[in-house]
């Protein structure tokens, strides 16, 4: 089957790692590159072809790696830069790639580059940072808000004067419009492509570039006390800036000079805003994440919809992705039930463009509860009672049935879900209906048919219910229907003409089965057929 053209990061189905929950391996309770490698074979045998790992650097993980104190080493939390290479020798032996997760926007405070910046308003890095006045009644420069809560001014009394953070005070803004900062962040990125990475995933791309004259952000009229307190404003001014766009094309112009990689911008913004990060002919982010199916309600007919005008909104060339979970969302299976998470999975795997898993996804993982007193992530300390912890969502992997699910011999960092003797990987290595055995047939399926992954994608009918639709290359033509609900629906291919057989079905009892007229479907159920000529 004629497929060139198509790149591997096109082709490949991408697994996140949040390194901390996923494998430990010397007894400290917390995930490292070692336990990685030890399940590099799982991810092989899952047929996951790219891995992306959050924040593997040193840090005072005031914000679990998200704060870095240093770009180009490995916190000794999670081994060692020999650890590190043996990873991507390893990977690439097995013939998947690796991405790291890229923080530019802002450092740790215990950065040196912001030690020294702090230290006076005559150092040489003083510029390197967003440094602003106090307003003549002392004041802070302007009125915008911390993502993580409170306002974004942080005041530095040896200095006198106040510094931006668009999340922790922990975590001060880079000046991006310093030619030194762009160039000594180039720098950091050159090291790891030295490495031999594949890409990176750039952490708030949206946030980089701030208002040249930090100009107040309007009062959002739709906030209402349930949201974070972030939500009160529109960030239009301390957000998605026309000039981001110059600084992540510089980026694409350095990664391609390394050959075939990678750069997926983490950026929540409407379609319409979204895919302005793809840049002037497809020379920005290779991947601006497309995190729809995380913030839409779960519903067939605005699904459906979404689909649509994402399809039409993409640029010529420009290379669609699909998202259902991450370490900042609710896991898919908390949000829409187990039953539909295996609908969504089919969904995820059928979708034209490039899937992202969330580690554990493939096999149900839910958002685990975690006490109040018991919390670790910031989000969820700084603003109590609002449900804003992101904990729940980056609990430890169960492996198997022994103590502490085979994650580590200790007591892990965060709690492991109650039910992880019942559910875990090696349970449902063994079962045939299990999530697992599903999530790996349907991405064994999806790799030998083209027309799933690169294929047209053409929809076919949607209610409140269903959602179908056609995906094509060259004369393989597959058909899958879902039914986003638990009630029973029913599909009637009116006005075309479609035959085939069920090849993977949410219930295996459906397989097999010719589609050959109206067609109904249990609650949660999804199929995909294979259409005939
Ligand atoms: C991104 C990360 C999140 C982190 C924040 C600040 O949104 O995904 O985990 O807290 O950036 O770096």
């Amino acid at each position: 089957m004629e497929q060139k053209g198509f790149l591997w990061w096109q082709r490949g189905i991408i697994y996140q790692i949040y390194p901390r929950s996923f494998q430990d391996t010397n007894g400290d309770g917390i995930g490292d590159l070692k336990g990685i490698i030890r399940k590099l074979e799982y991810l092989h045998w899952l047929g996951i072809d790219v891995i992306w790992v959050s924040p593997i650097y040193p840090s005072p993980m005031k914000d679990f790696g998200y704060d870095i104190s240093n770009y180009t080493d490995v916190h000794p939390l999670f081994g060692s830069m020999a650890d590190f290479d043996e990873l991507i020798t390893r990977a690439h032996t097995l013939g998947m790639k690796l991405i790291l997760d890229l923080v530019p926007n802002h450092t740790s405070n215990e950065h040196p580059w912001f030690i020294e910046s702090r230290s006076g308003r005559d150092n040489p890095k003083r510029d390197w940072y967003i440094w602003k006045d106090a307003q003549e009644d002392g004041s802070v420069p302007n009125n915008w808000l911390s993502v993580f809560g409170g306002n974004a001014w942080e005041w530095d009394e040896q200095t006198r004067q106040y510094y931006y953070h668009a999340f922790l005070k922990e975590q001060p803004d880079l000046n991006w419009r310093n030619p030194e900062v762009q160039q000594a962040m180039y720098n950091v990125m050159r090291f790891w492509l030295d490495k031999g990475v594949d890409g990176f995933r750039i952490d708030v791309m949206w946030h980089m570039i701030k208002d040249s004259q930090l100009r107040d952000n309007p009062l959002n009229p739709d906030y209402t006390d349930l949201q974070a307190d972030y939500n009160r404003l529109l960030p239009v001014y301390s957000t998605d800036q026309p000039e981001v766009h110059d600084i992540v094309r510089q980026m694409r112009t350095l990664v391609d000079n390394y050959g075939e990689k990678v750069i997926i911008g983490e950026i929540y913004l409407p379609i319409e805003k979204l895919v302005v990060y793809y840049g002037v002919d497809n020379l920005g982010a290779h991947l601006p994440f497309n995190f729809q199916l995380l913030t839409l309600p779960w519903e067939a007919s605005k699904i459906s919809s979404a689909i649509d005008a994402y399809e039409a909104a993409l640029p010529i060339n420009g290379w669609p992705n699909w998202v259902l979970g991450n370490h900042d969302q609710q896991r898919i299976a908390s949000r829409v039930g187990l039953a539909q998470a295996k609908v969504a999975a089919m969904l995820l795997l059928t979708l034209r463009g490039t899937p992202t898993i969330y580690y554990g996804e493939e096999i149900g993982m839910k958002d685990v509860p975690i006490e109040e007193d018991q919390i670790r992530d910031p989000q969820g300390l700084n603003m109590p009672g609002k449900h804003l912890s992101r904990d729940p969502e980056r609990t430890p992997m169960p492996w198997d049935s022994s103590t502490y699910g085979g994650f580590s011999k200790e007591q892990p960092w965060l709690p492991l879900a109650r039910d992880y003797k019942r559910v875990n990987v090696q349970k449902q290595q063994d079962d045939p209906f299990s999530m697992l055995t599903f999530y790996r047939r349907l991405i064994e399926i999806r790799k030998k048919e083209p027309a799933l992954s690169i294929g047209s994608y053409r929809p076919v009918y949607s209610n409140h219910q269903l959602l179908s639709y056609i995906r094509e290359w060259n004369n393989d033509k597959f058909l899958v229907i879902l039914n986003l609900t638990p009630g029973v629906c029913y599909f009637t291919p009116a006005h075309i003409d479609l035959k085939g057989t069920i090849i993977i079905a949410t219930h295996s009892e459906l397989e097999g089965l010719p589609l050959n007229g109206t067609f109904g479907l249990g609650g949660d159920e999804g199929i995909l057929v294979k259409l005939e000529e």
